[in-house]
């Protein structure tokens, strides 16, 4: 069976890009691979988090794993500090990684611009990365389009230590959807919808109640025409409204755009609300219904799969990396 790791962030709150782009694909994957798929707070410490609040998302985060469909009989669900295998393997990819390739990586640019001091983590969170999945020997990767530049560097670094050390790392292939992989800000579809974006309004949380998505879809930018077509240059708006809906109800753009042809924006928001809370309420009527102990019950058995084989990896990089073992 071919093996599948990814990694949420445990910060802000999770929304529909963070789920069509990447964690609804996590359920599909764990019907036919390996799979295993982490909380990754150490990635949310590259910026600063209130404590309480970290802690607190780590749980929500899991209670929302479970809740998509992940069934921990099938995937390992575990909390990426909890393995401290990715932090050493971090700092081993992180002296063979190189200075210039780190600073061409665009989420640094975008992270880091404007602000006074930036953790020197942001700016190595691409070795990270790399160390969470290389210590699996991961075959795929799902992730948004967004990550796909730290996928590449991710298989350049598999590659040189291949070369250097001899063949060691799996290279690993990005799961990249053609659909919903960018799935933008529903005020500004210029730019991607994100966690850490302060306007509320641009993005649909999966724990949003019926009223709040209603509210958001219906007031999200369109263009002045009322012509339903998929046209991403010139009605980036409707075409980011269109894929969501594609991802969401499982139709093609094409069959949309036929379904709607003669209507208003109006109708298609309408119906898209329906769509989305639809989708949502499952999703939430077994979230709520998690109890703590439950949670921490399986990330803990998580944690005990993943260390098994995380610490197998780590040793052989050692060896061949020639620090001491004895
Ligand atoms: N807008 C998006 N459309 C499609 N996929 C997306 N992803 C993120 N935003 C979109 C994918 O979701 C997965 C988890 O993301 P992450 O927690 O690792 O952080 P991120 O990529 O940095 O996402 P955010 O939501 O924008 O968080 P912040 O604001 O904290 O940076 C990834 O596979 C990502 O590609």
């Amino acid at each position: 069976m071919k093996r599948v790791l990814s990694g949420v962030q445990p910060t802000g709150d999770i929304h529909v890009g963070n789920y069509v782009g990447a964690m609804m694909h996590f359920v599909e994957l764990q019907e036919e691979h390996e799979c295993y798929f982490c909380i990754v707070d150490l990635h949310a410490l590259t910026v600063p988090q209130d404590p309480v609040e970290l802690r607190n998302k780590t749980y929500e985060l899991a209670g929302i794993y479970l809740a998509i469909g992940l069934d921990p009989q099938k995937s390992t669900l575990f909390v990426q500090s909890q393995v401290s295998a990715h932090a050493e393997l971090a700092w081993l990819l992180s002296c063979i990684a190189y200075y210039g390739e780190l600073s061409r990586m665009t989420q640094f640019k975008d992270k880091s611009k404007g602000k006074e001091n930036v953790s020197v983590g942001l700016f190595t969170y691409p070795a990270l990365m790399a160390a969470d999945i290389l210590l699996y020997q991961a075959n795929y990767v799902p992730v948004g389009n967004d990550q796909k530049q730290h996928l590449e560097l991710t298989r350049d670094l598999a590659e040189r230590f291949n070369n250097r050390f001899g063949e060691t790392f799996v290279v690993p292939e990005p799961l990249i959807a053609e659909v919903g992989a960018r799935i933008m800000s529903l005020t500004d579809p210029t730019k991607k919808m994100s966690k850490s974006d302060e306007d509320e309004n641009g993005r649909i949380n999966l724990l949003d109640s019926p009223d709040v998505v209603k509210k958001k879809i219906m007031r999200a930018t369109t263009d002045s025409e009322s012509v339903i077509r998929y046209d991403v240059e010139n009605k980036p708006g409707l075409s980011n409204l269109l894929s969501l809906y594609s991802v969401m109800s499982g139709m093609s753009i094409t069959d949309i755009e036929k379904k709607y042809e003669g209507s208003g924006y109006g109708t298609l928001k309408k119906d898209l609300v329906d769509v989305v809370n639809e989708r949502l309420r499952v999703i939430q009527e077994k979230y709520y219904g998690l109890s703590r102990e439950e949670l921490e019950r399986i990330l803990r058995e998580g944690r005990e799969r993943a260390e098994v084989l995380a610490a197998k990896t780590l040793k052989d990089v050692k060896e061949k990396m020639g620090l001491a073992m004895f």
